[in-house]
Parts: structure tokens; C-alpha cells; sequence
């Protein structure tokens, strides 16, 4: 595959990326580092659908190491890192997407993935878990990294279609209380900023949505100087952003007066044709959720055929009689991946160590577990905070005898 200079030159920026991720993701190297050589996932197949990241390329090195042959597609189409995926492939790591890619092939590569006969599924978003339970051959287990992604499983499990255990890392809260909330709150502002360049201090931002992704943003944003709303449909959520100091409205009562919206909700038409036409001409929209189907594109697209593109990852429609200009980022999909790359690796880290050690214990115990969905085991988020806190230098106190007998009083 290195055949040239430029490949050479392309495989050496992989490389680059990946060591540099490397060296700020302590918590997955001292896991890794303390399992690899048990080579637990020796002739294992896995079929991993993740976004293809320079994080992600320390994961599946990882796994390799571990003894596993790995095949990978990626979770969205735009953000696929070049170097990264070239990196990878060069490291025996078979890789179905391809530059050019349209969104068929995209979902093809996910089938192509499961052409190899995987024995575990490792999914972003659960599309790929999705195609993997209409085939016929034994999968023995899988791990889901994303909140839209166990949403979805939850619901095929109720209905009893699942036929694998499956660990739901997002359910993990050394996941979604760092990942969703730092890593993302992070990456979301740094994509948004880098495709557009605006200031954000003084300006009117609506938050759709205060989960964990939202909460992120919301201190983001907040934190750099802008005005923050927040919009929800959750009672407790919404007055605990009341308590965190955010102004909380309907989506209706905001949509004339703001000058940014990020979608954080998992939710479909979350800005439909009804919102866009009552957005202030000049607003931005761009979305963190899992899929692009927050802010609804295709009525976007049919409004204005003849849509332009003023910079890169920004699309610039003319709604309505006045032909007011309405900017989408990112065609809808993940700004922090699209328009940034993604979370930092120190967050994703302790993301991946969740989904290193998940699928080790899949591979040893998946004879005793249910076709279900389960939480990460608490013996693996106790291992992972554990040297989370030791390899950042944090060190806490314990309880002393007298205090231990007082708590049983
Ligand atoms: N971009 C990334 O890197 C990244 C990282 C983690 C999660 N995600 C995705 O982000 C999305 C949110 O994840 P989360 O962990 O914050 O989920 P969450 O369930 O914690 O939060 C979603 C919030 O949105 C609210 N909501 C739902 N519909 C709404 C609506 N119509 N209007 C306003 N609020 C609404 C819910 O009440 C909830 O509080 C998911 O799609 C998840 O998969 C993306």
C-alpha cells in the first residue's frame, strides 16, 4: 500500500496522529498494557462501526495487540481522518470506506463488514447492530458507544429481537458524565467555531436539549461569554437548567431572536419547516446529536435547490418570500466531528478504556449472559476510575474505621 512518496508522506501524518493521541490517552494504555498480553481476543473477529478519529486508531490497536483480527466501517460519513484510516489499513486493519463515498456505499461498507462473519459488534449509533441481527451466523456479543445507539436497542430488546448480550458502554458513567458532557460540550463550540470563525461572547445561543451533550455545550458556550437558552421537553431537566443559571424557553419563544442553534437531543425534526421559518435571517443551525436528522435538511434542501456553499461545512439557504439567508453547518451531522475532531483524547480515553475491557469480558463470559442489554460490569468502571485518578494524579481519602461504623448506625 506504501508505494510512493506521498503514501509514505500520508502514512507517516497517520502515524503521527495516532502516537499523538496515544500519549494523551493514559488511562486506555495502562488497561491495555495490563491485559494485552493475556491475548484474550486471540482469533476473535470483531466488526467495529466508529468514527474513524486518531482516537479510535489507539483503540483498534489495542484490540489488535489483544489478539484480535478487527474490521471497521465508519459511524458517519464525514468524518473520516485521511491519515488516520490510511494509518490503520497499514497496520492490518481492514477498513470498508472509501473517499468518495455516497451515503449507500456508506451503509453498504457496513454490510461489508458483516460479510467477514464478525464475532463481536462494536457500534456507534447502532446501525450496524441493526443489519448485524438479520444475519444468520453466531455473534457472541457487542458493545454500543452512543446514546441514539442504545436508545434504538432498548427498544429491539423489548420487543425481543435481540440475539447477542450486548454492554451498553454509553450507560457507563465514566462514559456519559465525561465523554457527552466535557469531551463533546468541548468539541461541539471548537467545530462550531473553527467552520465559521464567528465570536461567541455577546451572542444569542439556543440549546436544544439539556442531557448530557446539552449541559456540555450549554457551560461551553456560557463559559465563553455568549447568552445560552436552553429548550427541553424533560420537567427535571429543564429546571435543572433553570438552577444552573440558563435562561429556559420553549424552541417557539426563542426562534426569531438567536443567532445560533445546537441540536443536542437525539430527536427527530427538532427544527422542522415550522422553526426554520421563524429563525432571524442570518442564524446558524448545526446539530451534536448521533444522526443528522435533528434540524430537518431535506425540507432545507427543497426550499432552496439552488443552496450554496459560502466556506467549507457551511451551506447557506435562501427560506422563504424575503429570501431570508439561513446557514447550516455540517451538512446536519455532528459538528464536533465534521467541523473539529471530535473529543480530546484524554475524554476518549476513558470512553475507550469502557469499550477495551467490555469487550474482553464479552469475549470470557458471554457463555453465562442473556440476549440483553447490559450496563457496563461495575468491577470494569471501578477499575477504569480507579487509574482514571491515578494516572491524572488525583488522589483521594477514605473512610476511617469510626466513620464506617457511623454510616451503619
Ligand atoms: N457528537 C458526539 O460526539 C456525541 C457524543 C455523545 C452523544 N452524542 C449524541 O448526542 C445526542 C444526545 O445525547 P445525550 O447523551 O445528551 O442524551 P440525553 O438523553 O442525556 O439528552 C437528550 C436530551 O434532549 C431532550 N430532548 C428530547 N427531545 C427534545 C426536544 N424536542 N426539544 C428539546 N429537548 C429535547 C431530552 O429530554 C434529554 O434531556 C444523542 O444523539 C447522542 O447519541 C453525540
Amino acid at each position: 500500500m506504501i508505494t510512493s512518496a506521498k503514501s509514505k508522506e500520508m502514512y507517516e501524518v497517520g502515524k503521527s496522529e495516532y502516537l499523538w493521541a496515544k500519549k494523551s490517552m493514559p488511562v486506555l494504555n495502562r488497561l491495555v498494557h495490563r491485559f494485552v498480553s493475556k491475548r484474550y481476543l486471540e482469533n476473535l473477529k470483531l466488526g467495529i462501526c466508529l468514527h474513524i478519529t486518531k482516537e479510535t486508531s489507539v483503540l483498534l490497536m489495542a484490540l489488535k495487540e489483544a489478539g484480535a483480527k478487527v474490521t471497521l466501517c465508519p459511524a458517519n460519513p464525514l468524518s473520516i481522518q485521511e491519515p488516520v484510516k490510511f494509518f490503520l489499513i497499514n497496520n492490518d486493519i481492514r477498513i470498508f470506506a472509501k473517499k468518495k463515498d455516497t451515503l449507500r456505499d456508506f451503509y453498504r461498507n457496513m454490510e461489508s463488514v458483516l460479510d467477514t462473519k464478525p464475532h463481536m459488534i462494536t457500534d456507534d449509533g447502532g446501525e450496524l447492530h441493526k443489519r448485524a441481527l438479520r444475519r444468520k451466523f453466531k455473534i457472541i456479543g457487542g458493545t454500543e458507544e452512543t446514546t441514539s445507539g442504545v436508545n434504538r436497542l432498548e427498544v429491539w430488546g423489548k420487543e425481543g429481537l435481540l440475539l447477542y448480550p450486548i454492554i451498553a458502554v454509553n450507560r457507563s458513567r465514566t462514559k456519559y458524565l465525561f465523554d457527552n458532557k466535557y469531551g463533546t460540550g468541548q468539541s461541539t463550540i471548537e467545530g462550531i467555531l473553527k467552520t465559521t470563525g464567528i465570536l461567541l461572547s455577546s451572542k444569542r445561543i439556543v440549546v436544544c436539549g439539556y442531557g448530557w451533550v446539552g449541559k456540555g455545550v450549554a457551560r461551553c458556550a456560557m463559559g465563553m461569554g455568549a447568552k445560552v437558552t436552553i429548550t427541553e421537553v424533560n420537567t427535571l431537566r429543564a429546571l435543572e437548567a433553570y438552577f444552573d443559571g440558563f435562561e429556559v424557553k420553549p424552541l417557539d419563544e426563542i426562534l426569531s431572536n438567536a443567532d445560533l442553534f445546537i441540536t443536542c437531543t437525539g430527536q427527530v425534526n427538532v427544527i422542522g419547516q415550522d422553526q426554520i421559518e421563524k429563525i432571524k435571517e442570518g442564524a446558524i443551525l448545526c446539530n451534536a446529536g448521533h444522526f443528522d436528522v435533528e434540524i430537518d435538511v431535506n425540507y432545507l434542501n427543497s426550499v432552496d435547490p439552488n443552496h450554496f456553499s459560502p466556506r467549507m461545512n457551511v451551506t447557506c439557504y435562501r427560506v422563504g418570500e424575503s429570501k431570508k439567508k439561513i446557514y447550516l453547518l455540517a451538512r446536519g451531522r455532528v459538528i464536533n466531528l465534521v467541523g473539529a475532531e471530535g473529543n480530546s483524547p484524554e475524554v476518549m480515553s476513558i470512553s475507550f478504556a469502557n469499550q477495551f475491557l467490555s469487550i474482553i469480558y464479552l469475549s470470557q463470559f458471554h457463555e453465562k449472559l442473556e440476549n440483553k442489554i447490559y450496563k457496563t460490569p461495575k468491577k470494569i468502571e471501578r477499575k477504569i476510575m480507579l487509574t482514571a485518578l491515578d494516572s491524572f494524579g488525583v488522589k483521594i481519602d477514605s473512610l476511617t474505621p469510626e466513620q464506617n461504623n457511623y454510616c451503619k448506625t
